[in-house]
């Protein structure tokens, strides 16, 4: 079966990888230009990989199909999460700026906040809404829900999602390296 569930799984697990990641780059802060350079490209994974193509699968559908199947959701774990990700697109911002502006270990402190937290979330999702999302649909619901999150990849590009797991291989090569 196509489960659209799994495929967010999957993703929660190359956010994870990229979060783990971001906790390694303090070992880098001694050397500023390769820090930032590295901060810049993780910011960059984070946006597109985390935001536009996982956080858009949750937010255009598979949250509005949840809340149409139990509308009392809408107020609770689902807006928590929407909430999240508002959350999480100030945090990028912030640490952006600190970045840019030098202020290289306060935008490691922020870097690890809003890792912890995407890690907070990932898991109240992994434990929590993705179990009654698969509570609330049947087989034939889920197949739609996942054809519509192809057309969210294809629409963005394919590769370029691929592009993005290379370029977090990347990031983790400059560390060991
Ligand atoms: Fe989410
Ligand atoms: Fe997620």
């Amino acid at each position: 079966m196509n489960d659209p569930i799994k495929l967010l799984f999957d993703e929660h697990d190359i956010i994870t990888d990229a979060t783990n990641t971001a906790l390694e780059l303090r070992k880098i802060i001694d050397k500023p230009e390769v820090y930032s350079e590295q901060v810049f490209q993780l910011i960059s994974f984070f946006r597109e990989y985390a935001d536009k193509y996982h956080h858009h699968k949750e937010e255009e559908v598979l949250f509005p199909e949840m809340v149409k199947a139990n509308e009392l959701l809408e107020s609770g774990v689902v807006q928590e999460m929407f909430e999240n990700h508002e959350d999480f697109r100030e945090l990028i911002r912030e640490i952006e700026q600190l970045t840019k502006d030098n202020s290289l270990s306060n935008a490691q402190d922020k870097l690890e906040f809003y890792v912890n937290a995407l890690i907070d979330h990932i898991a109240v999702e992994n434990e929590e809404v993705f179990e009654i999302a698969r509570t609330q649909f049947s087989e034939d619901e889920l197949e739609k829900i996942y054809f519509r999150f192809l057309d969210i990849d294809l629409e963005l590009g394919e590769k370029n999602k691929v592009a993005l797991k290379e370029r977090l291989a990347k990031i983790k090569s400059t560390l060991t390296a």
